[in-house]
């Protein structure tokens, strides 16, 4: 028998459908809730509301469990390349070698911008923060392809912009990041895969070489897999909420670089390792910091601890821990930062408050060690987080605007405010 949810209230019963996702995940529709009993759910944050089915994403929260498209993390962290992980999440399953060869050869064809828009750049501060500028570029390549914006793009076009945006964030990156260290643009090169050729952009100059260390390119391969995509979290949702009135992708996309710099979210990166280094230079009393974040006047949160799904664990911060010591041993370098981290992971363990919320090390927390051994700055380590999601926030959109069920995202309120009164004309006012 078909189970169905029942809501009483008052005298009233009123019946709802269950819908059940394929790793048994389960929801109450109540698409039909405010019509059929005039009252609306209220959820503030949506921790208990699903916004849209998705095949692309699926994690259990509980048990530390993240796969993109059925593939576990911890699989495509260990054998595949960010590009091959692209594909994965914008078109279901892994690429046959010639759809891989052409969709590699494609970023590489389509990784300049246009020449104009050095122009734009031009007229930035330099102490902008990348992720205002690259947020501002990200949509400005709305008009600089006006030919790429039809109203109902085909799959032919969704694709096209796809590649234009997987391929142009990583020079619009290198180039933010040139722009605020006041050095000349480094064009791509058509000689270098994904990530070699953004590391070539960032490190080269006009009259140095960078050598591609391939350990590095390894290392940066990981953590882009590891932030491809992570379903309905603030920019994924940001990305689908401004698609859903048929805005354009890059526009979209943009929208989700702007959600994803808050520092409880992508920006938690770069907070990580202020953070930390804050804590170093402050005697590294762990249990002062740990004692603050406890408080609640204090306002202060320990950056990098704690989310809105993973309640045991998240495997990517796992992950990263792994490779952190890995990396940064190959590379000879001891960063204290990464001591500081594996302490204060303990001293918050162990400690009640933590335990009892569930609060666990997150992506961000050990993320920042890999990119400083790289080389990037912190003010970087969203800009990096962007380059890595743009293919889930591509995925994402394009599974909502290929869905039957599209709709206008517009959640309703519960108004608290005046009851009608009268307009009072200035001169009467007190
Ligand atoms: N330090 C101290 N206390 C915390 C922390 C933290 N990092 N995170 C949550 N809490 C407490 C919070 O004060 C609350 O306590 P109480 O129940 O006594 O009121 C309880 O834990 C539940 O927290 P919440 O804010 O209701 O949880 P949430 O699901 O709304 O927020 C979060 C999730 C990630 C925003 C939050 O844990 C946080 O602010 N963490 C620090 C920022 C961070 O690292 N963000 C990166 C998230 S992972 C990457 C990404 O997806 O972008």
């Amino acid at each position: 028998m078909e189970k169905k949810a029942k809501l009483i209230i008052g005298e009233d019963t009123y019946e709802f459908p269950i819908i059940e996702g394929s790793e048994g995940e389960k929801a109450i529709d109540f698409r039909k809730l405010r019509q059929a009993t005039s009252h609306i759910s209220f959820d503030p944050g949506f921790g208990n509301t699903g916004s849209c089915t998705s095949a692309i994403t699926f994690i259990n929260g509980e048990k530390g469990i993240l796969r993109y498209r059925g593939i576990a993390i911890e699989e495509l962290a260990e054998k595949a390349t960010f590009v091959e992980t692209a594909y994965l999440a914008i078109y279901g399953r892994l690429p046959l070698k010639q759809e891989l060869a052409d969709f590699s050869l494609n970023f590489t064809k389509h990784s300049m911008i246009h020449e104009d828009m050095k122009n734009l750049f031009k007229g930035y501060p330099a102490a902008a923060h990348p992720m205002g500028t690259l947020s501002a570029m990200v949509c400005a390549l709305s008009s600089y392809y006006p030919e790429l914006l039809k109203p109902e793009p085909t799959p032919e076009e969704i694709d096209t912009i796809a590649i234009e945006l997987i391929s142009k964030v990583r020079t619009l990156s290198a180039f933010s990041y040139k722009k605020s260290i006041g050095e000349p643009f480094v064009y791509p090169l058509h000689g270098l895969r994904y990530v070699a050729n953004f590391l070539h952009m960032m490190f080269a100059s006009p009259n140095s070489n960078y050598k591609i260390d391939e350990d590095i390119v390894k290392a940066l391969e990981t953590l882009l897999i590891l932030h491809v995509d992570h379903e309905q979290n603030c920019s994924t949702s940001s990305v689908r909420l401004v698609g859903s009135s048929q805005a354009n992708l890059f526009a979209s996309a943009s929208a989700g670089i702007c959600a994803l710099w808050g520092p409880l979210h992508g920006g938690a990166n770069q907070k990580v390792i202020e953070m930390l280094q804050m804590i170093i230079d402050d005697g590294g009393n762990l249990d002062k910091y740990v004692a603050k974040a406890k408080d609640k006047e204090s306002g202060f949160r320990l950056m990098g601890f704690g989310h809105r799904v993973y309640k045991n664990f998240d495997p990517r911060a796992r992950i990263i821990k792994a490779k952190a010591d890995i990396i940064l041993n190959k590379l000879g370098i001891h960063d204290p930062l990464l001591d500081i981290a594996i302490k204060l992971e303990k001293v918050a363990l162990s400690d009640d408050y933590f335990v009892e919320r569930k609060l666990y090390p997150n992506v961000d927390f050990y993320s920042g060690i890999i990119y400083r051994a790289i080389g990037i700055p912190s003010k970087m380590f969203p800009v990096m987080f962007s380059i890595g999601r743009m293919p889930g926030w591509i995925a994402q959109w394009k599974e909502m605007i290929e869905s039957k069920e599209l709709k206008i995202g517009r959640p309703r309120q519960i108004y608290t405010g005046d009851n009608l009164r009268e307009y009072v004309p200035i001169d009467k006012r007190k």
